[in-house]
C-alpha cells in the first residue's frame, strides 16, 4: 500500500489561509474527493492548498492507495440517499488515516437527512472516527427528481455557507453538524421505500438503468468520466455494463445527451422517468477534463 505526505506548497483560494505566520511550520493538508458533476470537486479545491493536496478516491482506489498522512485529512463528497457514494463506503472502510484533525464535507442538493450521523457511525466504524462532519447545499444532480435548468437558477447561498465551513476547519473545530429526529425519520421512510440496503447504499446495474441513443457521437468522454471505468468504445458503438455507483457522471457530462434512463418501472426512485432529459449539470467552475482526471480509468 502506498502512503502519502502532502506537498507544503500553497495556492492562493481565496479562503481563510491554511498557511500560519512567517516562522511557525506550514499545516499539511490533504483532501480527498469523490465527484460526478463538480459540486464536490469545487468544494474540496476551496479547501486544499494546492492542486498536489486534492487525491480523487476513484484514483486512490485505482491505485489502490488507502494509508495517508498529513496534519489535517479532509474528505469531501455527494451525498446519495443521504448515505455516501458505495465506492466512499468502501474507501473508508480500507483506509488508514493518520491526521491531527479529520473533517468531512457532505455536498447534497434538497434534503440532508441523517448524512452526518450515517458517515460519523461509518467512518467511526471503520477506525477513521472525524473531528468535523457538515453538509453544505448546492445544485441537486439528482435527474429523476429535478430540471437542472431550474435547479441552476436557484440561490443557495453557497459562498457564504463554504466560507464559513472554511473558517470553522481552519479554527480545527470540533462539530457535527446536529440531526433531528424528524431527520432519522425521514431517511428510515426514505429506506423503507427505496428498498436499499443501507451497508451498501446505491449500487445498481449500469446495463439496466442506462442506454445510449442514436445521438451518440463516439466522442468517448463516457468512457472517461466513469469512476468504474463502465463504458467502452466498440465497433458497434458504445456499450455499457458493470456495478454502478449510480454518480451519474457519464448521463451528466455526455455532449450530445444522448444517455438517458431507461424506463424502468420495477424501481421506485425511477419509475416516473426523469424531470428534463433535456438539461444536464456540470460545476461551473468545473470543466470536463477535470471530471475525467477525477475519474478516468
Ligand atoms: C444517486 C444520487 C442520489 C442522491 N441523493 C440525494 C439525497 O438523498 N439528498 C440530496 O439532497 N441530494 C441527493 N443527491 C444530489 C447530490 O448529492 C448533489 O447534487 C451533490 O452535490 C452532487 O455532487 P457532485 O457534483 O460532486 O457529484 C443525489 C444524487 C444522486 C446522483
Ligand atoms: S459521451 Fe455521449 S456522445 Fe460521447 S460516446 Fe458517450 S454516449 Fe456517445
Ligand atoms: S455508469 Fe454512469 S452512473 Fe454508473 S458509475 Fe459509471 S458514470 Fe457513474
Amino acid at each position: 500500500m502506498g502512503k502519502i505526505v502532502a506537498g507544503a506548497a500553497v495556492a492562493a483560494i481565496g479562503l481563510p489561509a491554511l498557511n500560519s505566520c512567517a516562522g511557525k511550520p506550514q499545516k499539511k493538508r490533504i483532501v480527498l474527493y469523490f465527484t460526478a458533476t463538480g459540486n464536490s470537486l469545487y468544494v474540496a479545491r476551496q479547501l486544499a492548498e494546492s492542486e498536489e493536496q486534492l487525491l480523487s478516491i476513484p484514483q486512490m482506489v485505482k491505485q489502490n492507495r488507502y494509508e495517508f498522512e498529513a496534519d489535517e485529512i479532509g474528505i469531501v463528497y455527494p451525498i446519495y440517499g443521504h448515505m455516501p457514494p458505495n465506492m466512499v463506503r468502501n474507501f473508508i472502510r480500507k483506509a488508514r488515516l493518520k491526521a491531527e484533525y479529520k473533517f468531512a464535507v457532505l455536498t447534497y442538493g434538497a434534503r440532508k437527512c441523517d448524512a452526518v450521523e450515517i458517515w460519523n457511525d461509518l467512518s467511526a466504524r471503520a477506525g477513521n472516527a472525524f473531528d468535523y462532519i457538515a453538509t453544505l447545499v448546492m445544485v441537486d444532480n439528482w435527474l429523476p427528481n429535478f430540471d437542472m435548468n431550474e435547479q441552476v437558477k436557484m440561490d443557495k447561498h453557497i459562498p457564504e455557507n463554504l466560507q464559513r465551513i472554511a473558517g470553522e476547519i481552519s479554527s480545527r473545530r470540533q462539530w457535527q453538524e446536529p440531526v433531528s429526529e424528524e431527520e432519522r425519520q425521514m431517511h428510515a421512510g426514505f429506506m423503507a421505500l427505496s428498498g436499499l440496503d443501507p451497508e451498501v447504499g446505491f449500487l445498481k446495474r449500469s446495463e439496466r438503468y442506462f442506454a445510449v441513443t442514436d445521438a451518440c457521437i463516439d466522442c468517448g468522454v463516457c468512457t472517461d468520466v466513469c469512476p468504474r471505468g463502465n463504458y467502452e468504445l466498440t465497433s458497434n458503438g458504445v456499450a455499457m455494463q458493470g456495478d454502478c455507483d449510480f454518480c451519474f457522471a457519464c448521463i451528466q457530462n455526455c455532449p450530445q445527451k444522448a444517455i438517458r434512463f431507461r424506463q424502468d418501472s420495477g424501481d421506485p426512485l425511477l419509475a416516473q422517468g426523469e424531470k428534463n432529459p433535456d438539461a444536464r449539470y456540470r460545476n461551473e467552475h468545473v470543466s470536463l477534463m477535470d471530471i475525467k482526471r477525477a475519474n478516468g480509468q
